[in-house]
């Protein structure tokens, strides 16, 4: 009996689906420096947004908590990892390792313009890969189809579904608003699937176009300080929540955009790191930093929180 539940377990592990989303990142430690996840983030979501009095079938309320910890995954590999905030739709920010060297980035990203969305956010039972809208949708039917769940109930719909549990490409339509990567694809040379995968909304914040513009000349910059291709950059960027909607009973643009990155030589000492910051208002300038406890500081008094520590060891090298 006993044996069975074992095999029955490492069956379900070797073949299952995997849950991407979770309640920690204990599935894609790795884009943190030292599988170190920044601490200081957890109590600044807001609950999801689903109705308990008409929660849908398929939906366990403990897969509900907020925020999700997301190990982005494409094409059945992880390629970054987001906090994501399910009351606000939002991500509060995305871990990723920098890939590209100057010579092979390609600064306007205009080759994939389709974004992809969770179907996790909904059902954890579905694929791990994040995916066009029309799949997540059949997805999410054959899902209700094999749990007999009806869909008669609005609720229990794949739409109802999707637009409940994130932000999809209708909330960011008649605003004025970019759909603003956290995690840019310019971070990644352009052949790799992590190239791809940042066009998730998962990973996207309403930025305003003319700062969008404004953090993709800072993010040009940074991909001068990769060298050497056995580097790594680890960084993390993220957003300060605003509570402005930017369309009636929509989502609410970030008051500020920010990154962190602890940059680690070949033999993973750490040999640099830094920190931006940027309103998300017209007009605004970046705001460099090169004591990370000074942002940290400065990031603690815009979220109110305290206890912020992005790096391990604050990226200084280990005596
Ligand atoms: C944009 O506005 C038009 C006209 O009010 C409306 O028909 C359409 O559904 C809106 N689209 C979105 C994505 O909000």
């Amino acid at each position: 009996m006993k044996l069975l539940l074992i095999i029955s377990l490492i069956l379900a592990v070797a073949i299952g689906t995997q849950a991407r989303v979770n309640n920690d990142f204990n599935n894609c430690p790795e884009y943190f420096y030292r599988a170190h996840v920044p601490s200081g983030f957890q109590g600044i979501a807001k609950s999801d947004l689903f109705d308990r009095k008409k929660l849908p079938d398929g939906i366990n309320v403990n897969d509900l908590s907020s925020p999700a910890y997301i190990c982005q995954t494409f094409d059945g590999s992880n390629r970054f990892a987001t906090l994501y905030d399910r009351g606000r739709r939002m991500p509060l920010y995305s871990a990723y390792i920098m890939d590209v060297k100057a010579s092979e980035s390609e600064k306007n990203c205009k080759r994939v313009n389709t974004f992809r969305v969770e179907p996790q956010l909904a059902y954890r039972g579905v694929t791990e890969n994040m995916e066009l809208v029309t799949d997540a949708k059949s997805g999410l039917q054959k899902y209700n189809w094999d749990k007999k769940i009806g869909e008669r109930k609005e609720e229990n719909r794949p739409m109802y579904l999707l637009r409940t549990s994130q932000a999809l490409d209708y909330d960011y339509g008649n605003t004025t608003y970019d759909r603003g990567h956290l995690n840019p694809c310019g971070h990644h040379t352009v052949s790799r699937d992590e190239y791809k995968a940042t066009f998730t909304l998962t990973n996207a914040v309403p930025m305003l176009p003319e700062i969008n513009q404004v953090w993709s000349v800072y993010e040009n910059e940074m991909i001068n300080m990769l060298t050497d291709q056995k580097e790594e950059i680890y960084v993390i960027t993220g957003i300060v929540p605003g509570n402005v909607p930017i369309k009636e009973g929509g989502l609410s643009a970030p008051t500020h955009v920010w990154n962190a990155y602890c940059h680690v030589d070949k033999n993973g000492k750490p040999k640099g790191v830094g920190a931006a910051l940027v309103q998300n208002t017209m007009g605004s300038k970046i705001g460099k930093f090169n004591n990370i406890g000074d942002f940290q500081k400065k990031l603690q008094d815009l979220l109110g929180v305290i206890n912020i520590e992005l790096f391990s060891n604050g990226c200084k090298p280990e005596k």
